[in-house]
Order: structure tokens, then sequence, then C-alpha cells
């Protein structure tokens, strides 16, 4: 584990799993050159099957049983070796929390050489992805799509085309392995450079300063014909503020959120935090033209880090009959000011409303970052990570928050309770985006506002920690030991 990362909670009880048809996937890990936004990194981890990044997409429709086969063939010794595989956001029972894949809580790395087959529920539905979480080793590469269909989408009347070109990733690319990136960000306490890619489904294409002139990715559309777009954010650390050019009155409906439905909400612009995904449709009723797609990159001082350059990472919606060519507008930041209706997300509401339930326990969690970069704390306990982990130590037996090194912040919960996680409003608590694993959470209060909503809330499983303050509740139905992330915010 590193500073990027504090655990939470360890939930032990018994659950009886069910099964369904199965999907088949094989990922082979290996290392190998690849040039995205046209710096050839010498040094990078790939998903063989496609020799791209992002890695490719996993599909699945509602009720498959996901098996994954990794095989790990990983040969350079400057970057991480083992690997441990997350599917952020899908749910698993007991029986299989190890394939959850959060090293050292709920499972182990496992070492060049070797395979390992994961397997899901598959009773979800939406979008999610995939993404080594041992390290920072998906910022060399390991992260990828996954979409799960549901033949029966209560809102597929909302749209007509919702395949595998309509799936957009947005990420971040660095030129330097995460290993070079982890001991200079150790010395100097600054986050190396990175550059952004936008809009992709299968191929990661982006532009960075002083670098040659990538061609952007390209959305074709048809006239007249609406979209789901599934916007999937696999950054390592930035967040993006998107945007579709000509869409100054409206341009989407967010239809999902972290792979739950929503009540369809109008905007024309919206941020997307690493790990979030937002499904959007977009009706094709323009001229037939060229249009930017604005996918604005934030992640640090752009003063300093001249690839923060909007110019560097974006898309372009091309209708049937457009020239083969760049839109011909000016490239701008999208809607600004009076003309933007951006998401505020405490007015998304979820499409089957569940209220949050009164909480049993609180924890209180507090990042101060720019007081003292080492210092997070739970309930006033600083975060140290353990020596020995997490899972070694509930494998010997340890089953009570007692057993575990009070720095270590690990909180055992009986199973069926409520446990809401505040983070108190802080000028310095700026964008860290939580991730619960293993379980969605209710967002009580978002930091885009100060509305409480306990009545219907969206349910998700990412959500900024922003200066504003946030609130979350979940419930402790899905016993296992499971991890929760917070990034670094954007110095
Ligand atoms: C993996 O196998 C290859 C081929 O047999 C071998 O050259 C390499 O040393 C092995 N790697 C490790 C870490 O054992
Ligand atoms: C999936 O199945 C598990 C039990 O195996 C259940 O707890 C969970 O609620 C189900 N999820 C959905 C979305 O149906
Ligand atoms: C960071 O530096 C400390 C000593 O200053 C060292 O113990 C630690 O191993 C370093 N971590 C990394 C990732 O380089
Ligand atoms: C890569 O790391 C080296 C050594 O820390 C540093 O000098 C260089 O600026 C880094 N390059 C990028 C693109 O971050
Ligand atoms: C868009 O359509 C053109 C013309 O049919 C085709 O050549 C191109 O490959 C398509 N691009 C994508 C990303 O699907
Ligand atoms: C952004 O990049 C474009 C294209 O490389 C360049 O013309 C422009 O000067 C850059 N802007 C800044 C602020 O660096
Ligand atoms: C948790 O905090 C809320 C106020 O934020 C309070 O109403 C509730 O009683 C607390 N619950 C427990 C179990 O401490
Ligand atoms: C920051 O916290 C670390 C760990 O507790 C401590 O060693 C260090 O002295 C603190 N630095 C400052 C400037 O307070
Ligand atoms: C955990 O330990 C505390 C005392 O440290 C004790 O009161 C409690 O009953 C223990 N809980 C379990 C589940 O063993
Ligand atoms: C949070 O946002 C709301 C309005 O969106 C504002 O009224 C409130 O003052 C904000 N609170 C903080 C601590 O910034
Ligand atoms: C959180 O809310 C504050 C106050 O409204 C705002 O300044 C900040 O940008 C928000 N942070 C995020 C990550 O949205």
């Amino acid at each position: 584990m590193n500073r990027f990362l504090s655990t939470l909670p360890v939930l032990l009880s018994l659950l009886n799993l069910v099964s369904a048809a199965q999907k088949s996937v094989t990922l082979d890990i290996v290392n190998a050159p690849i040039a995205p936004d046209g710096f050839m990194r010498i040094y990078c981890i790939r998903l063989s099957a496609s020799c791209s990044f992002p890695g490719p997409v996993i599909t699945a429709q509602k009720g498959d049983s996901l098996s994954v086969q990794v095989n790990n063939k990983l040969t350079d010794g400057s970057m991480r070796l083992s690997t441990s595989i997350d599917f952020d956001g899908l749910n698993f029972d007991t029986d299989n929390v190890y394939n959850e894949g959060s090293p050292f809580v709920t499972t182990c790395p496992f070492g060049p050489n070797t395979s390992y087959t994961y397997g899901a529920p598959g009773n979800q539905t939406g979008s999610y992805w995939y993404h080594s979480s041992l390290s920072l080793q998906y910022a060399d590469g390991l992260r990828g799509a996954l979409v799960i269909y549901d033949p029966e989408d209560p809102q597929k009347d909302l749209y007509d085309v919702d395949d595998e070109s309509t799936i957009w990733t947005v990420a971040d690319w660095w030129h330097n392995t995460s290993t070079v990136g982890l001991i200079s960000y150790n010395l100097t306490q600054i986050i190396p450079f990175l550059t952004g890619l936008a809009v992709a489904s299968s191929k990661g294409r982006g532009r960075y300063n002083g670098g040659p002139a990538v061609p952007y990715a390209v959305q074709n559309v048809t006239k007249g014909t609406r979209y789901r777009f599934r916007l999937i954010n696999i950054s390592a650390r930035t967040f993006f503020t998107v945007s579709i050019d000509n869409r100054e009155s409206f341009f989407l409906y967010i239809i999902e959120a972290d792979g739950l439905p929503t009540q369809p909400h109008e905007v024309n612009v919206l941020d997307i935090m690493p790990g979030q995904r937002y499904s959007i449709v977009v009706t094709a009723d323009q001229p037939a033209d060229n249009y930017w797609i604005n996918t604005i990159l934030h992640g640090g001082n752009a003063a300093f880090n001249l690839n923060l350059n909007s110019t560097l990472g974006r898309g372009i919606l091309r209708y049937e009959g457009a020239p083969d060519q760049e839109p011909t507008t000016p490239m701008t930041l999208g809607p600004q000011g009076a003309a933007a209706n951006a998401l505020v997300e405490s007015d998304l509401r979820p499409l089957f409303p569940t209220p949050a339930p009164e909480p049993d326990y609180n924890l209180t969690f507090v990042t101060n970052m720019p007081v003292n970069k080492t210092i997070w704390t739970i309930n006033d306990i600083q975060y140290i990570p353990p020596n020995v982990p997490t899972l070694i130590q509930v494998l010997d037996g340890a089953s009570n928050d007692s057993d575990f090194g009070l720095n270590e912040n690990t909180f055992v919960f009986p199973r069926n309770k409520v446990i809401q996680i505040t983070f108190p409003p802080d000028p310095d608590n700026e964008l860290h985006p939580f991730t619960l694993h293993g379980q969605n959470f209710w967002l009580v209060k978002s930091n885009s506002s100060g509305l409480i909503n306990t009545e219907n809330p969206i349910r998700r499983n990412v959500a900024a920690a922003g200066s504003n303050g946030t609130i979350l509740r979940f419930t402790t139905d899905q016993p296992g030991p499971w991890f929760s992330s917070q990034r670094l915010p954007h110095l």
C-alpha cells in the first residue's frame, strides 16, 4: 500500500452465493511499447489483446457471471511485476470477496508467470472499469472499461444506440513509469506531469505539449439517432469537464451514475471525477458537421504542467456525411457562465429511490493535506499503513477493532448496520475522489450543494470529498474485508 490510499472497514460474516450464465474473458498482461499521445513509452503495461491503451473493453449481459482470466506475463523489473486487478463498482459476495482485488485487504497480488481467474456474480448492470490496484501500477496502463448491458433496461426507450462504439473513456497518461513517479513524489512532494487522453472507446488518443499532432479521437454519429454514451473516468488522478459544442441550450440527459439508473437529468456540461461513470443520452440533431467534444483536464497547475492544455486532449463528434477533418470552430472550454447548465450532483435523483437509513455508526474522515501531507485521520486517529497486511491479520484470526493496530483505521462492523462517513467542510480538503469498494453508498450530502437528502439521494461508489463537505451512508450487507481509498488532491 502507499500513501495515496487509506484503509477502512472490515466487515465479517456469512452469505450465500447465486450463480448464472458465464461470460469468459482472457487478459494477457505484458510489457510493451506504446505511444497513445505520440510519446513512445518503452516501459508500459498493456493488455495484449488490443495492444492499446486503455485495455480491451469487457462486456457482459445482465445475469452473466463474469470470469476474467488474467495471465501475468510481466517481465520488466523497472515496474511492478506482480499485479492485482480491481473491478471497481462490482459487488462481490462473501464466497468470492477476494475477487474484488484490493491487494492486501481482500486479496494477495499474484506474481509474473502466474494466472488468476476473477469471478463476479454479474447480476449488476451499468458502466464500470477494471484496473490494477497494486500501488500505482494502473498509471502504467493497466486500466479499461467494463460494461454490463441490461436487455430490459427500464430506460431503453430513451436511446437507439448503446454498444462498444459509444463507450467513452477519459484518462490521464504518464510518460514516466509509476515507479519513477512515486520515488520522485516521495522526494519532492510534487506530482509528476501527466498528459490527457480523451474520448476513446478502444484507443486512447491525446497530445502532449511539443509532441506530434496525433489525430483526435472521433465519435461517428448519424443525424436523427439517439446515443447512449457511457462516460468512464479511468484516470489515475485527473478529473474532466465534459461538453459537446453547439449544445448551449441543452445537450444531454444523464441516465446513470456509477452503474445505477438515474431519472433523466438535463445538463450541457458535467464534471467527472476519477473512477466515476455517467451514461449520457445525446440526440444527433444538429446540422451534419464536425463538432468538438471538450474534455477539459483538471489535475494540477497549468502554469507548471504545460500538458494541462485543453487543446491537447479532446475529441470530435462527426456526423455521417461530414468531411474527415477537424471542426473549423475554435476550441473552447465548453459552456461558461450563464450559458452553462452544469451538473450539480445533488440534483440527480435515482430512478428507483430508496431512503438512506439512519446511521448506527459514524466515521469522520479528515484529509488535511496542505497542513501536513502525511496526516489523514479517521475519527481523529491518523492512518498509517500496517506492516502486516490487513488480509494476513484477518486470516490469522483478527476479528475485532482491537486486534488491529490503532493507526490502521480498520473497523469491524456487525452485519446489516448502517455506517455514516462524514467529510467535514474544510477549505483545505479539496478534491479527494473517495471510492468505497464492495458496496454503493447513499450520497446524503454531495459536495456540490448544502442539501442534506436522506429521502431520495443517488447511490454510487465514487464521490468527491471536497471543501463543502460530503456525507455518505452504506449498509454492511456485503460481508468481508473491504477497502476504501482516496486520491491525492490536486496540488
Ligand atoms: C517467467 O518465465 C520466463 C520464461 O520461462 C522466464 O524467462 C522468466 O524468468 C520468468 N519470470 C520469473 C519472474 O520467474
Ligand atoms: C446480486 O446478488 C446478491 C446475492 O448473491 C445480492 O446481494 C445483490 O443484491 C444482487 N444484486 C443485484 C443488483 O441484484
Ligand atoms: C520514500 O522515502 C522514505 C524515506 O524518506 C522511504 O522509507 C520510502 O521507502 C520511500 N518510498 C518510496 C515509494 O520511494
Ligand atoms: C521523469 O522522471 C525524471 C526523474 O525524476 C524527471 O527528471 C523527468 O522530468 C520526468 N519526466 C516526466 C515527463 O515526468
Ligand atoms: C467513422 O466513420 C468512418 C467512415 O465510415 C470510418 O472510416 C471510421 O473508421 C469511423 N471511425 C470510428 C471511430 O468508428
Ligand atoms: C496549448 O497548446 C497549443 C497547441 O500546442 C499551443 O498553441 C498553445 O500555446 C498552448 N497554450 C498554452 C497556454 O500553453
Ligand atoms: C451520527 O451522527 C449523526 C449526526 O451527524 C447523529 O444524528 C447520530 O446520532 C450519530 N449516530 C451515532 C450512532 O453516533
Ligand atoms: C507531519 O507528520 C509527520 C508524521 O506524523 C511528522 O513526522 C512530521 O513532523 C509532520 N510535519 C510537520 C511539518 O508537522
Ligand atoms: C471487541 O473487543 C471489545 C473490547 O476490546 C469487547 O468489548 C467486544 O465485545 C469485542 N467484540 C467482539 C465481537 O469480540
Ligand atoms: C456549500 O454550498 C452551499 C450552496 O451550494 C452553500 O450555501 C454553503 O455555504 C457551502 N458550504 C461550504 C462550507 O462551503
Ligand atoms: C466543492 O464545493 C466547493 C464549494 O461549493 C467548490 O468550490 C469545489 O469546487 C467543490 N469541489 C468539487 C470537487 O466539486
